[in-house]
Order: C-alpha cells, then sequence, then structure tokens
C-alpha cells in the first residue's frame, strides 16, 4: 500500500494519544483493518485503548503483549487489538487461526504489522508513531475507500 503520510498530528503528552484514539472512533467500522507502527513505547497501545473509549468500551484494556491479541464486544463490533511483536514464526500464521479475525463484522487493530507482513489482508488505514521531543508524532495513511474516508473525518474534528 502507499506509505505516504497523507495526515500528521503533533501529540505533545499521553492525553494527547489517548484524544487521537478516541477521535478516530467515529470513523471505524467493522471489516476495516488498521496497522499501529513505531517503536516500544511509541504510544500505540495507548492509541488503542483511546480508540476503545472512544467506541463506548469502559473496562480495562490490557496490552496483548504475551496473548497477542486482546478482544471487546462492543455492541455487534467485535474489535480485534493484536501485538505481533513477540510473532516471530510466519510458518505458525496458518495454524494460529488469526486469519479467521478478519471478517466484516470485526475491526482489527495490529500493533508491529511488520511482524506479519504477507499475511495481512489489504491494510485500511496505517498509523505510525515516532517519537518527538518529550512527545510524539502521529502520522496517517490510507489508500482504499473506507480508510480515506476514515482519514478525511479525523481531519475534519482534531485541531
Ligand atoms: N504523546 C505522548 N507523549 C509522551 N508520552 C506518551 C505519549 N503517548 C503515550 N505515551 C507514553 O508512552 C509510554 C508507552 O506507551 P505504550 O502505549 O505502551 O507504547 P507502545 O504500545 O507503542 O509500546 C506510556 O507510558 C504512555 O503513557
Ligand atoms: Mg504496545
Amino acid at each position: 500500500m502507499t506509505t505516504l503520510p497523507v495526515l500528521r498530528k503533533s501529540l505533545p503528552d499521553a492525553d494527547a494519544t489517548m484524544r487521537a484514539g478516541a477521535a478516530l472512533a467515529p470513523v471505524m467500522r467493522g471489516g476495516m483493518v488498521v496497522t499501529l507502527s513505531g517503536e516500544l513505547g511509541a504510544g500505540k497501545t495507548t492509541l488503542v485503548r483511546g480508540l476503545l473509549h472512544g467506541l463506548g468500551w469502559a473496562g480495562p484494556v490490557k496490552s496483548p503483549t504475551y496473548t497477542l491479541v486482546e478482544h471487546y464486544l462492543i455492541s455487534s463490533l467485535y474489535f480485534y487489538h493484536f501485538d505481533f511483536y513477540r510473532f516471530d514464526e510466519p510458518a505458525e500464521w496458518e495454524d494460529s487461526g488469526f486469519a479467521e479475525y478478519f471478517r466484516s463484522d470485526a475491526l482489527c487493530v495490529i500493533e508491529w504489522p511488520e511482524r506479519v507482513r504477507g499475511m495481512l489482508p489489504p491494510i485500511d488505514v496505517a498509523l505510525t508513531l515516532r517519537y518527538q521531543g518529550d512527545g510524539r508524532e502521529l502520522l496517517l495513511a490510507a489508500d482504499r475507500p473506507a480508510g480515506s474516508a476514515c482519514l478525511a473525518a479525523f481531519a475534519s474534528t482534531v485541531r
């Protein structure tokens, strides 16, 4: 997919990362595939936490560091939060059953997509977090219609 950033946002603190995640919530839909790239500690899980809160999830949000996936059911939307940092055997993809998670009623948000490159379905929105001084910078890219609509809506709500 196109990896050119189409939108950038400065995130001076963790609250700003939460708010950016929440701002993406209204335009997320079942069937979308969203990736989150960036170094350890870049704020990927924080952004997912904001997104889940924005979608109405009031419970705890654990990092899927060890479990590889955490799931949530928010009314009729299945939300799968993957973290593939520890997934280093692409040969295990078939046996893992992870392919079954990518359904039209499921929103899949993926940390460390680089570890499963070539196995994911087409990506709608690619988010990248980078260290920027004491804070972070968020880059958003999209090249499918659902992803582009998502970014346009995000641009109009976030200052
Ligand atoms: N914009 C930001 N500026 C400063 N610190 C942030 C920002 N966003 C998140 N953090 C902090 O960075 C740390 C790591 O965040 P986390 O979401 O666990 O990163 P990752 O999932 O990318 O490893 C947390 O302490 C979090 O509060
Ligand atoms: Mg994380």
